[in-house]
């Protein structure tokens, strides 16, 4: 079903994605061993040396206002992964992270294309045989190897994060929309907590209590109003 791209490094496994969907190229899987200039959401720089996992999966997509569902779906996947080898009680953040004691394994950078063919690239980054994380992100960051205290084969995870998206992904090509949200929910380390939301227009205290059909999370404030989330950082409070 998906057709692998294995690279020893790249710049981005995200722009490596964007060139080959340039060529016509979809359900294919791009990998490295390691980015040079790896990237995280708003501009950030992604660290990524050997030991991490890297890879983008590019999908052909027809509503590019659906996308937002296949980041809920890889952080479902990597989830669910990482449940299965651990053991451990791995959550989802919304929109795009995946936690493990609060501290963050995973992060998701989707990106699109729009054209005659649109093209979703849902770039995974995960934290998998690092010792050590650079000091700016040390106190936030945990790896499998650190959980499990030995290494770990990254090949075997990205088939079976492949194999986990793929199952969920049948949903979204069905437009079951609805059945993503409530097994995201499921995983969901965001709901019921109290978070400080910063985002461009502003920083937003509240409960979030749900998140809608377009997956922007919603926000019960202090004066009892909702507020609806596009994007932004979220910090439990
Ligand atoms: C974030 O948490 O800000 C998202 C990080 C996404 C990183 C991954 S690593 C594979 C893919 N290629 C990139 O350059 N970025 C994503």
């Amino acid at each position: 079903m998906f057709k692998f791209y294995n690279f020893k490094a790249l710049n981005s496994t995200n722009d490596k994605a964007k060139e080959l969907a340039g060529k016509g190229l979809s359900n294919i899987v791009v990998a490295a061993d390691k980015q040079i200039m790896g990237k995280g959401r708003f501009n950030r720089k992604w660290d990524s040396g050997i030991g991490g996992l890297y890879m983008t999966i590019v999908l052909k997509v027809r509503d590019l206002d659906k996308v937002r569902y296949l980041t809920l779906i890889a952080s479902i996947a990597v989830a669910k992964t990482i449940r299965k080898i651990t053991k451990s009680n791995a959550l989802v953040k919304w929109p795009n992270d995946v936690l493990i004691n609060n501290k963050k394994i995973c992060g998701i950078l989707t990106e699109t294309i729009s054209g005659k063919e649109n093209y979703a690239l849902v770039g995974i980054g995960a934290n998998i045989n690092q010792q050590k994380f650079n000091k700016n992100i040390s106190n936030k960051a945990i790896s499998l190897k650190i959980i499990t205290n030995k290494n770990h084969d990254i090949k075997k995870i990205i088939n079976e994060i492949i194999k986990q998206f793929d199952n969920l992904y049948q949903y979204y090509k069905n437009k079951k929309y609805n059945k993503i949200i409530n097994i995201w929910k499921k995983y969901s380390h965001t709901l019921g907590k109290k978070v400080k939301v910063k985002t461009f227009s502003g920083v937003y205290i509240g409960e979030a209590v749900d998140i809608d059909k377009d997956c922007n999370l919603m926000l019960r404030l202090g004066n009892g109003k909702l507020k609806k989330i596009v994007e932004g950082d979220i910090f439990v409070v």
